[in-house]
């Protein structure tokens, strides 16, 4: 059976350009604070009127088609990752469909919950239906609009910083080649530490209440989550490595999800990957959860640091806590 590979490529960010100094006007913090804790210098936050996380979503997903030379009409499969789903009910893939002008065609469309490691679990699942022959030409998305559920209160200030908004999609193709695309994916998730990283409202046990509350009760410990990020992030991009009988000097380029540049820093340094083989861009964009691995693998992509036959992790750990990596050799 032919393993998945990336074919096409796209990325959409709002318009609205929110710098440090700008949340300094707002929070106690400061741009020094934000830039030396998690090397964020502005990220963006939705236009209202303008950007949904499907119409984000659709932009992204055209950009890719484009770039693979396919017509969306032959998309036979559509996979979603988004904590921000448009509407509670339904998902906000079958808007992304709509977006594609897919309704009456109606494949499959879903979304997934998996938080940061969203996108990995998406793709994961999309070279599973690849390999299975189930679908041919699958469009993996992760797009958020986290800035509507952020408190601009001093309480909140650790978290306000942090996250923001964008989309990033790929397609997914069957690989005709040996050794080429999607080496391997590698899913875990561990729900001892759910509630240390959530949005708690509105609670399907008590939504009344929820409603009149008006808050969204993120709630992030931020040391617990580095914590762990430390130790997992290292451990799923060796899983990945020595699936494949690689090691780390093998590697091209690591593709972290954007959480904070001081864990993917971290990371580097504990596996001794030099700076060349590490592409991030939090600086730009903050936190984007699902978006942000196929937003920095696009721009890594675009300035010409993943090349052909490049052996490329992509690894990502966040709420749940989920984490997941995907090891392929770069053939678009
Ligand atoms: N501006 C200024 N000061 C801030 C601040 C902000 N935005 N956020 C927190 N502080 C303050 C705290 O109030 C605290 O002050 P105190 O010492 O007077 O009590 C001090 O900074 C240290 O707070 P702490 O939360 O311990 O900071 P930290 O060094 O752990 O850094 C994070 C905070 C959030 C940057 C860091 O914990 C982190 O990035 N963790 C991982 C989070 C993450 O990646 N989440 C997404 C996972 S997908």
């Amino acid at each position: 059976m032919p393993n998945g590979k990336i074919t096409g490529i796209g990325f959409y960010v709002p318009d609205n350009v929110v710098t440090n100094d700008d949340l300094a006007k707002i929070i106690d913090t400061s741009d020094e604070w934000i830039r030396e804790r998690s090397g964020i210098e502005q990220r963006r936050y939705f236009v209202k009127g303008v950007d949904t996380v499907s119409s984000m979503a659709g932009h992204a997903s055209k950009m890719a088609l484009e770039r693979a030379n396919l017509d969306a009409q032959e998309i036979d499969c559509i996979i979603l990752a988004t904590i921000t789903p448009n509407y509670t009910l339904p998902g906000s893939a079958v808007l992304l469909q709509r977006e594609l002008g897919l309704c009456g065609k109606s494949v499959p469309s879903f979304d997934i919950r998996q938080s940061c490691s969203g996108f990995i679990y998406g793709l994961a699942m999309a070279n599973d239906f690849i390999r299975s022959g189930s679908y041919k030409n699958i469009m993996v998305v992760g797009s958020e609009i986290q800035s509507t559920f952020l408190e601009m209160t001093d309480e909140h200030r650790n978290t306000a910083v942090l996250f923001a908004d964008g989309s990033g999609a790929v397609v997914v193709q069957a690989n005709e080649e040996d050794d080429m695309g999607i080496l391997s994916t590698h899913l875990h998730s561990d729900g001892t530490y759910a509630e240390n990283l959530m949005v708690e409202y509105p609670r399907s046990h008590n939504r009344k209440e929820d409603m009149s509350n008006g808050v969204m009760g993120l709630n992030m410990d931020g040391r617990l989550v580095f914590k762990h990020a430390l130790q997992k992030f290292p451990a799923v991009i060796n899983e990945a490595l020595e699936a494949n009988g690689n090691s780390i000097s093998d590697l091209d380029m690591l593709i972290p999800h954007q959480a904070n540049l001081r864990i993917a820093q971290a990371v580097q340094r504990i596996l001794e990957i030099p700076d060349e083989k590490v592409h991030n861009n939090i600086m730009k964009y903050g936190n984007t959860t699902a978006a942000s691995i196929p937003i920095a693998l696009n721009e890594a992509w675009e300035l010409g640091k993943v090349k052909e036959g490049d052996l490329i992790c992509l690894a990502a750990f966040g709420s749940g806590f989920t984490w997941g990596s995907c090891l392929m050799k770069w053939a678009y």
